[in-house]
């Protein structure tokens, strides 16, 4: 039951204008109340479900945290169903600017002083400049991406077994932080970190660094009396981690050199590109994958050996009559494998949120409504529920491998993780996720190492901090 998507002028709709629900109650109050709400008394999830059946919409006024004291303006207006969402990729009406985590922006000094390119809005002429730097980083050294994510992964599993072996389970996330962060070590900068002054240190000193970053919209399953003052309320002081974002800015300093000769040739700094390159791979690609890894073999686990015996059974002849190679176009020829993964970014995608600004008077539609949105005001989708929307996927709650098989392709359009549909493509106009391709290619590349390994495997799921935490607790070899 695909429902078509349409886009009308911003000041025309035929369906019916309604007064967008919903109140943010007394100032200071209704957004720690809120706040309070959406940590601790309802969890994420019921606080957007019960109010979207209180006000029986999809569309409704709330605070989003942090709220005071370190977010001057919690007011948003949330939109939980797939067509609604869609605004907030049309850069002519909402502005992008300083809202990549929100209703609050972490210092700059954090980040070297600069307003890093996911800070941007494509109508900054440093957008374009730097995106272009991601861009031709992730072009000239896309040859190493598939050997060099061979050699780490091969001693990631490794490593799970001897773990599997001595303490009868394993930490596939854990594993997976520091297997990521050396596999982009190679594949970008062409440096393995444990060769290096920085050591096995990367993973440690990044996770604190985004946790100063994330900390205002993050709870790490202590008390509220706890985390209200210390993350909730006041930003941590970015001193206090100075000298550990300096040791990660002296290896891309080191290492990067290539990549920072191209910035200069187009007119960008050398200390402006590396503090840039630093939160692209750190926080973007590392933190990406240090939350999707983990979510795609949460589903897989779940789903059971016979999902588990279908991709090895797949994914296998197709190697071996590609002499044994895993190159891109035998990827392609994996239809299941391709679509477990899409059904994994659909139904939890690792960026949950997504916000940005009215540019002008706008009218948005859900599929029952329209409404009108006076400029400036904050537009914020919770993809989740967008990516879960019953008026556009069939069994929208269940987890479905073959669901973008064959005729499935045409619903790739609903996938919505990269922050634009998945059949889009980003530009240097646009803020679609710059390493788009890049994140599909290396979670191909995890399941088909993975299942070219193993038959099948156990695990138990927890959630975490920054995630999910996945626990491998069997592992079996290949038989066949
Ligand atoms: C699983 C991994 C990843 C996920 C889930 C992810 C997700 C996203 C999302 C949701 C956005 C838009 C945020 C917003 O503006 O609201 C974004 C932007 C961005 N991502 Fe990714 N990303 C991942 C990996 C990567 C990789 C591998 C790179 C580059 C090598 C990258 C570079 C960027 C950049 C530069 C932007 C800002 C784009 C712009 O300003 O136009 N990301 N990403």
């Amino acid at each position: 039951m695909a429902t078509y998507v349409e886009v009308r002028d911003e000041h025309f709709s035929l369906l019916p204008l309604s007064e967008i629900p919903g109140s943010y109650g007394l100032p200071y109050a209704g957004a720690i109340a809120d706040r309070l709400d959406f940590f601790y008394y309802q969890g994420t999830h019921k606080f957007f479900s019960s109010r979207a059946q209180k006000y029986n919409s999809t569309v409704f006024r709330a605070n989003m945290p942090p709220g005071p004291f370190i977010s001057s303006n919690s007011k948003v207006i949330v939109l939980l169903d797939g067509k609604s969402f869609q605004v907030l990729f049309d850069v002519s009406k909402v502005e992008k600017k300083d809202l990549f985590t929100g209703t609050y922006m972490p210092s700059t000094s954090l980040t070297g002083g600069y307003r890093v390119l996911s800070y941007l809005d494509p109508s900054e002429p440093k957008h374009a400049k730097i995106k272009q730097l991601i861009f031709y980083l992730l072009h000239s050294r896309k040859n190493y991406f598939i050997p060099e994510f061979h050699k780490t992964y091969t001693e990631m599993f490794d490593s799970l077994e001897k773990d599997l072996s001595s303490k009868g389970e394993a930490s596939f996330d854990k594993t997976n932080d520091q297997a990521a962060f050396n596999f982009l070590a190679r594949a970008y900068y062409g440096v393995y970190p444990p060769e290096t002054k920085l050591g096995s240190e990367g993973p440690n000193l990044i996770t604190i660094w985004i946790a100063f970053q994330l900390g205002p919209i993050l709870t790490a399953g202590l008390s509220r009396l706890i985390e209200e003052p210390l993350l909730h309320t006041f930003p941590l002081p970015p001193f206090l981690i100075k000298g550990k974002y300096n040791k990660l800015y002296d290896f891309f300093k080191n290492y990067s050199g290539v990549i920072l000769d191209e910035a200069e040739r187009i007119g960008l700094s050398r200390d402006e590109a590396c503090h840039n390159l630093l939160f692209t791979t750190c926080f973007n690609t590392w933190g990406g994958l240090k939350k999707f890894f983990p979510i795609m073999f949460k589903w897989i686990s779940q789903a059971g050996t016979k999902l588990h015996s279908q991709l090895a059974q797949e994914i296998r002849p197709v190697i071996k009559s590609n002499g044994g190679k895993v190159t891109i176009a035998a990827l392609e020829q994996m239809p299941l494998m391709k679509s477990v993964i899409y059904e994994c970014f659909r139904i939890e995608p690792p960026v949950p949120y997504q916000y940005g600004k009215a540019k002008k008077d706008l009218i948005i539609e859900s599929h029952d409504s329209s409404y009108k949105v006076k400029k400036g005001e904050m537009l914020f989708g919770f993809q989740p529920f967008a990516t879960t929307d019953p008026k556009i996927f069939e069994r929208a709650e269940e987890f479905v491998p073959d669901r973008f098989v064959d005729d499935g392709e045409k619903m790739l359009q609903y996938v919505l993780w990269s922050n634009g549909p998945e059949t889009e493509s980003p530009t240097l106009d646009n803020k679609q996720c710059a390493g788009k391709d890049f994140v599909v290619l290396v979670s191909r590349l995890l399941l088909v190492e993975f299942f070219l390994r193993y038959d099948s495997f156990q695990a138990t799921v927890s959630s975490s901090a920054l995630g999910v935490a996945v626990t491998i607790t069997s592992l079996k070899r290949a038989t066949y």
